[in-house]
């Protein structure tokens, strides 16, 4: 898959930089072009003759070379790019990344680069923990950066941890599946797809709603998409940006989803139902704020419509895939649901997992249908919902 594949090879200042040498030659020897780019302290732990020679290209460091004044356009470089592969990436790095921060060349063609961005950190235990570098990485990975995570293990501090950047092969056999083309297997295929926490009125103020972010569902739309779906997203309130080739439809309460949905389904193929769909909502929304006073106060709340049952019980022969958040008995209770809202499969998060449910770029889940369950590994939230278009595209074929 990379053989004449552009990959530029960014280079920061860690002692990871050392890996980069047999990374560049695992990424020529499966025959890609490497071009490579280091910041200034780079330089300081592998040698740009190390570098050159095993790219057989020239190194880029500065905006221009002093000795002649050519100009190192950054501009060219992404434009070149296949995709923009940075390891080792440092914490400074990923930082100025996360921020524009554009001072040296490799930073300033990641901003002008409209290739795919993957980057691998590499770092003590406690800079990778730090809540600051944490946020970073969360702020790259909604942009779009693809982060190969570090592994457990011995760091160059002597500390033991998680920091060390993944070995050359693995980033390798990421970069390698990054640009896989995608089949278009979904092609001429209608999807609904619901992410995101309904919002029921109180007042013209208050609001009943959860904590979903939304993140599960449109990376779901997002994925469907690439693989030639039209794709319908309805969408809860979220920050998130609308992926690629994706129909949104913003929605506030169950009952405008309920309508969105409902509508869309006789000409879909079929829904994906990832929202949290608020179960209860206020019997009546007040017209002005409410006021308060020395009483506590009640509010009659009345049952929603389960859109997800609703779509099950005429579903002919669209598939439907359904979610469970549960914190006790998941599966019996994930099973009774299936069966209940004639899911095809249904995909159950624990809140009992660390790492899984609302908020986080990863989740735990195991896939639960007639035949069985498949319990996956910690995962981003991107590969569970490759693994769950998988799984559909497997169900069309049948
Ligand atoms: O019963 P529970 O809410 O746990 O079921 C979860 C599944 O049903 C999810 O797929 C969710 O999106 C869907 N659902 C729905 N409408 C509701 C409640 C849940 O579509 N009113």
């Amino acid at each position: 898959m990379l053989k004449g594949k552009h990959i530029l090879l960014g280079i920061t200042g860690s002692i990871a930089a050392y890996k980069a040498a047999v990374l560049c030659r695992l990424l020529k020897t499966a025959g890609a072009d490497v071009q490579v780019v280091m910041t200034p302290l780079a330089k300081q732990f592998i040698t740009p003759l190390t570098m050159a020679t095993l790219s057989k290209n020239p190194i880029l460091v500065e905006f221009f070379n002093p000795e002649n004044g050519a100009w190192n356009s950054h501009v060219a470089l992404g434009e070149w790019a296949d995709c923009y592969l940075i390891a080792p990436a440092t914490a400074n790095t990923l930082a100025k990344m996360a921020h524009g921060i554009a001072d040296n060349l490799l930073l300033t063609t990641y901003l002008s680069s409209r290739a795919p961005v993957v980057v691998a950190p590499a770092m003590d235990l406690d800079m990778f923990a730090h809540a600051t570098t944490q946020r970073n990485l969360s702020e790259l990975r909604q942009t779009g950066v693809h982060v190969i995570e570090p592994e457990d293990g011995e760091l160059a501090s002597g500390l033991s941890g998680k920091g060390r950047m993944a070995e050359p092969s693995q980033i390798v056999a990421f970069v390698d599946a990054l640009l896989e083309e995608k089949k278009k297997n979904l092609q001429g295929k209608r999807f609904i797809v619901t992410a995101g926490a309904t919002i029921e009125a109180i007042d013209p103020v208050r609001f009943i709603s959860n904590h979903s972010s939304g993140k599960m569902g449109y990376a779901i739309a997002g994925e469907l998409a690439e693989r030639g779906a039209d794709v319908l997203l309805v969408t809860g309130r979220t920050a998130l940006p609308t992926p690629t080739g994706v129909t949104r439809c913003d929605i506030l309460s169950a009952e405008e989803m309920h309508r969105a949905v409902v509508e869309a389904f006789d000409s879909a193929d079929g829904a994906v139902m990832c929202a949290a769909v608020a179960d209860y909502t206020p019997e009546h929304c007040a017209d002005r704020k409410l006021k308060k006073n020395d009483d506590d106060l009640v509010i009659r709340l009345r049952r929603t419509k389960d859109i997800a049952a609703e779509l099950g019980s005429r579903k002919g022969d669209r598939i439907l895939v359904g979610f469970a958040l549960e914190t006790d008995d998941e599966e019996a209770h994930a099973r009774e649901k299936l069966e209940r809202k004639h899911f095809d499969f249904i995909v159950l998060n624990s809140l009992r997992d660390t790492g899984a449910g609302f908020r986080g770029d990863t989740n735990k889940v195991t896939f639960i249908d007639a035949a069985g369950s498949e319990a996956l590994p910690l995962l981003s939230k991107r590969e569970v919902a490759r693994r769950i278009a998988d799984k559909i595209e497997g169900l069309i074929q049948k």
